[in-house]
């Protein structure tokens, strides 16, 4: 039986699916923290700290030759730009006709697409209501939004516009910070039961472009990237099909696994990981690639190896939950290997930490991007490769044969990204 994030599942169940909206909070007790304590105005610069305010207040942000025309440019694969918030990635997605855009956060971990948590819905001439009220939970249930089912036009790109997609109008939510609703990724699976009355699954964004001939190929791809300053529009999305633009190289893929409760979501196996000579992984093991996760989460047990392998390295359990590498320890990181099909996706010692601009800074340790699941393994749900992860690597995301594809791109190596130099730097000092 499938535990999706708005049912109630059992513990072992939630304990990753748990974390999603754990990430929100975090990043949420960061920010108090930057905000009101002394620790906090000490350890980072002014500049920063404005920064960080801004950042989470949500700143960012017909005749024959028309209907040729419209065929030409809606039945290929379509790419669109997508900005990063650091710890989450939004695109613009125009509602209704004419349509209003929405900066949505892109969520390859559920399926629901709402607006409203920011800008408020605006209804035209398109916008139909279903009678139907809509409720996601997401985690535990401390994220959620609750409101009314439309159908509408969704404008994903210019000419790319899909005709009665259903969509949330958010009345009611838990804090979508510096988003105006979601755009879900996942499959059709993961809105079962949201609607009352229940009708059954919704069609998602993907579902209906297929279905009304915008795309061929029920596949998309993502390039995200570590960004040097926030907002970054640095990222693309590619409906309909994979962009070579972005990779370098082949692409791995690998299917969409059999283990439940991964395999409702973009679940995979990962054969091995490593940390330096240690293993972390030790066998095939089942998860998730979720961009709507900002972490990257092991499982309790799997994360133990990774933070016994790093001297000094502990949990900052009393004020965020994340991982601290004492300086000591930061210039002999050793990269993190996930094998996949094969093949090896590895996180350098850059990708393990979180920028110095994401977080504040213990007496000139770093925190760490890798985290535990809240769970030990077992559970068919041991890891999710969130956004830090993705921010690595071409994810290709192929509901046609089944299967994730990864492949290297020109920021999977930290020498070679703009955050690589700043981040020395900082390092150093
Ligand atoms: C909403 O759109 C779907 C097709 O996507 C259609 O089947 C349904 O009847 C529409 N509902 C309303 C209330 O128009
Ligand atoms: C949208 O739904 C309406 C009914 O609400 C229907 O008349 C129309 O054909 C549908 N259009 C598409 C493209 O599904
Ligand atoms: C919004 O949701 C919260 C949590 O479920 C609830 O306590 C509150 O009453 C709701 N507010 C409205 C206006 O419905
Ligand atoms: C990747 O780097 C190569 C060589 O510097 C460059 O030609 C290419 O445009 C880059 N690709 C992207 C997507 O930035
Ligand atoms: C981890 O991956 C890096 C980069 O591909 C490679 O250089 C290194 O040898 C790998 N480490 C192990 C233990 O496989
Ligand atoms: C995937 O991992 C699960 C454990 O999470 C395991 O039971 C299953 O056999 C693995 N599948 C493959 C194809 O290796
Ligand atoms: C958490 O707080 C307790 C009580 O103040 C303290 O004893 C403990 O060392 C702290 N743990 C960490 C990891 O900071």
């Amino acid at each position: 039986m499938d535990c999706q994030p708005h049912r109630s599942c059992n513990q072992a169940e939630t304990s990753l699916i748990v974390m999603r909206s754990f990430s929100a909070f975090l990043f949420a007790v960061l920010i108090a923290a930057s905000r009101s304590t002394s620790w906090a105005s000490v350890t980072i610069p002014l500049r920063k700290l404005e920064f960080t305010g801004s950042y989470l207040q949500g700143s960012p942000h017909a005749d024959r030759a028309r209907a040729a025309s419209f065929l030409e440019t809606t039945s290929g694969p379509e790419t669109i730009p997508a900005t990063s918030m650091g710890y989450q990635y939004t695109v613009r997605v125009g509602v209704g006709s004419p349509a209003t855009y929405y900066d949505l956060l892109v969520d390859t971990g559920s399926s629901n697409t709402f607006v409203g948590t920011g800008k408020k819905y605006v209804r035209t001439s398109t916008s139909v209501p279903t009678g139907q009220n809509v409720t996601v939970t997401y985690g535990t249930g401390t994220g959620f939004f609750s409101g009314i089912e439309y159908n509408d036009t969704v404008t994903l790109a210019p000419g790319f516009a899909i005709k009665n997609q259903s969509i949330g109008d958010a009345l009611n939510s838990s804090t979508f910070e510096g988003v105006d609703g979601l755009i879900g990724l996942g499959p059709a699976d993961l809105t079962e039961h949201t609607l009352t009355p229940d009708t059954g699954l919704i069609p998602t964004v993907m579902d209906n472009a297929l279905k009304q001939g915008l795309i061929k190929n029920q596949i998309f791809g993502i390039s995200f990237a570590p960004a040097p300053t926030l907002p970054d529009t640095n990222g693309v999305i590619t409906y309909g099909g994979i962009d070579p633009a972005w990779y370098i190289g082949d692409i791995t893929y690998t299917p969409i696994t059999k283990t439940s409760q991964s395999s409702g979501y973009w679940g995979i196996n990962v054969t091995q990981a490593t940390y330096g000579a240690h293993t972390v992984i030790p066998q095939s093991t089942a998860g998730i690639v979720d961009s709507g996760t900002n972490l990257v989460r092991l499982a309790d047990d799997f994360f133990s190896r990774y933070l016994e392998a790093i001297p000094g390295a502990y949990v900052d359990v009393n004020k965020t939950g994340l991982i601290v590498i004492p300086l000591i320890s930061v210039g002999t990181m050793q990269p993190l290997n996930f094998t996949i099909n094969g093949r090896v996706f590895t996180m350098d010692a850059a990708a393990q930490l979180l920028p110095m601009r994401e977080h504040l800074n213990p007496g000139g340790a770093r925190y760490g991007v890798i985290n535990k699941a809240g769970a030990n393994s077992g559970s068919g749900f041991d890891f999710i490769l969130g956004l830090k992860f993705m921010e690595r690597y071409y994810v290709v995301f192929d509901a046609d044969n089944s299967r994730v594809g990864f492949a290297y791109t020109n920021h999977t190596f930290t020498r070679n990204t703009p955050v690589a130099e700043r981040e020395l730097r900082i390092t150093g000092e």
